[in-house]
């Protein structure tokens, strides 16, 4: 099992530890020293979602959580290349209703982006690719992989006190359960 751009790392945070060797990648060093402390159930390795260090039908589980910085056809043709023919991903994203809204109404914010302030006070924006439900399902189709479901996140399932930045949006993040079915892309 792999967890794709793992940061702190939601798989091991919630146990699923069951499915063997457990991999978490990230591109950043830093983010993935978040999940320093899960050394003892997975192996942490730095690498590239676009270009998946991985043989070919080699996976038969693949987590991605708020994976928006790098959802675009090339990681798509990467999942399927990897995935076993019968394995499954698990893909969320922000929810296009929330990203879209804000990122209009905020003057700071652009489209395809998502605004940082980091420590130094410097704001920076970073890729954040976040389509409409049915153009993240052609994307997805056209890697030649299924989109089994999908399933909208609600405000109301997130632990208080909420961030700012979702007040007013009622589906939050979306997530898309994806299978490789062996049909070619
Ligand atoms: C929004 S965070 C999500 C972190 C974590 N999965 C979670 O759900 O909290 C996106 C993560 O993707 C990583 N990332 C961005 N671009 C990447 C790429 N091309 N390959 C691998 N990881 C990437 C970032 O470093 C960051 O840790």
């Amino acid at each position: 099992m792999v967890e794709v751009g793992a940061g702190d790392s939601l798989v091991c945070e919630l146990g699923h530890t069951a499915f063997g060797k457990l991999v978490l990648l990230d591109k950043s060093d830093s983010m993935l020293s978040y999940s320093a402390k899960y050394r003892h159930l997975a192996s942490l390795v730095v690498g590239d979602a676009l270009a998946l260090p991985f043989l070919n039908n080699s996976i038969s589980v693949m987590v991605a959580s708020l994976a928006d910085p790098f959802n675009v056809p090339e990681f798509w043709s990467e999942v399927r290349r990897a995935l076993r023919v019968g394995g499954w991903c698990i893909f969320t994203s922000p929810s296009y209703e929330w990203a879209r809204s804000f990122r209009l109404e905020s003057t700071d914010e652009l489209q395809g982006a998502a605004l940082f302030q980091l420590r130094s006070g410097e704001r920076v924006h970073l890729p954040s690719l976040v389509w409409p439900e049915d153009a993240q399902v052609e994307m997805i189709r056209r890697a030649g992989l299924t989109v089994v479901s999908t399933n909208a996140v609600g405000i109301d399932a997130l632990p208080t006190p909420l961030s700012p930045k979702i007040l007013g949006c009622k589906i939050v993040v979306t997530g898309f359960v994806i299978k490789n079915t062996g049909r070619p892309a």
